[in-house]
């Protein structure tokens, strides 16, 4: 498990790395650590994503309107799977050109895999994947896609911990933002365990986002009440009972430190000034985002 330096993560202040402008954030991540040492309350990110994964598990993957089922068609489908396949590509030349090139996994993870977007492709690429996801509902319909697509070399968990074998590859894609932070140190840390040595881990998480004044004030609130979510998705989705989907940046300087605690000297960085194969309002939240390509 990964800790601060002088105590565990919740004891610790956290830190942000960059700043553009104002950078009111901090405070509102500090407020954040605060209620959750206070409180000591968990996150029910997890149950949050079920709801989501029942009801709208495509929009939940890459939040934009013709996601939606009720919009769903066969070309904004066949265009969903089309940016998982591009996005694999992408990641597998990073990969070659700069990694390793002759990088064939025989056994890889796609940690938060929901609707098996990637999964599908990475299921060529590697000899089998697991996907990971905490939705029940998502792996039904991506152990659903899968047999769309004739996919026969995956097999899906509920949780991390239940894999025992070390593996070659690891992914994550849009999957961090959405767990609390100190939780999400954690995953990255058991991501270093599970590979093999040369494995290969490619993680992509915010690591800053500029919100409007008063959803930096709202979110600490917000992320932590059940309450106050009721309310916050009444006034912006017009639904009270609508799932709320949390968003949380992740300080790269800690990252960066962990892996090195964890004896990984060698990080690519690749930024995007936008999260280019999920959210439709990533251009209006202006969410700066990273993916790190760590071999162990
Ligand atoms: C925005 S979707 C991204 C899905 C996939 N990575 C993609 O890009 O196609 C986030 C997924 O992460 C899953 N997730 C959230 N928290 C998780 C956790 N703690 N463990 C595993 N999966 C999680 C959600 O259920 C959801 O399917």
């Amino acid at each position: 498990m990964w800790r601060f330096q002088g105590g565990s993560r919740s004891d610790s202040a956290p830190s942000t790395a960059f700043s553009h402008g104002p950078d009111l954030s901090q405070s509102s991540e500090d407020l954040t650590e605060l209620t959750n040492r206070v409180s000591g309350v968990l996150a029910d990110s997890d149950v949050e994503w079920e709801r989501i994964g029942k009801s709208e598990p495509y929009w939940g993957v890459a939040t934009k309107e013709r996601y939606k089922m009720k919009n769903i068609t066969p070309t904004s489908r066949q265009e969903f799977f089309a940016s998982g396949e591009q996005y694999v590509n992408e990641i597998f030349g990073v990969i070659s050109s700069n990694i390793d090139g002759g990088f064939s996994p025989s056994l890889g993870i796609d940690f938060g895999c929901g609707v098996g977007r990637i999964v599908i492709p990475l299921s060529k690429r590697c000899g089998r994947v697991i996907g990971v996801d905490v939705s029940p509902s998502m792996i039904v319909e991506a152990k659903r896609n899968c047999v769309l697509f004739n996919v026969t070399n995956v097999d899906f968990v509920n949780e991390l911990a239940k894999i025992e074998q070390k593996v070659d590859f690891i992914n994550t894609y849009t999957v961090l933002q959405h767990i609390r932070k100190d939780i999400g140190m954690d995953i990255i840390d058991e991501f270093i365990e599970k590979l093999n040595p040369s494995g290969i881990a490619c993680i992509q998480f915010p690591y800053f986002s500029r919100r409007s004044m008063m959803k930096r004030i709202l979110k600490p609130i917000v992320d932590r009440s059940g309450l106050a979510r009721k309310m916050y998705n009444a006034i912006i989705m017009k639904d009270a009972k609508a799932p709320y989907m949390m968003s949380t940046d992740y300080d790269i300087t800690e990252i960066l430190r962990l892996l090195s605690e964890k004896n990984i000297n060698k990080v690519l960085v690749l930024t995007d000034k936008y999260d280019k194969y999920g959210a439709e309002d990533a251009h209006t939240y202006r969410t700066y985002s990273a993916r790190l390509f760590v071999q162990k």
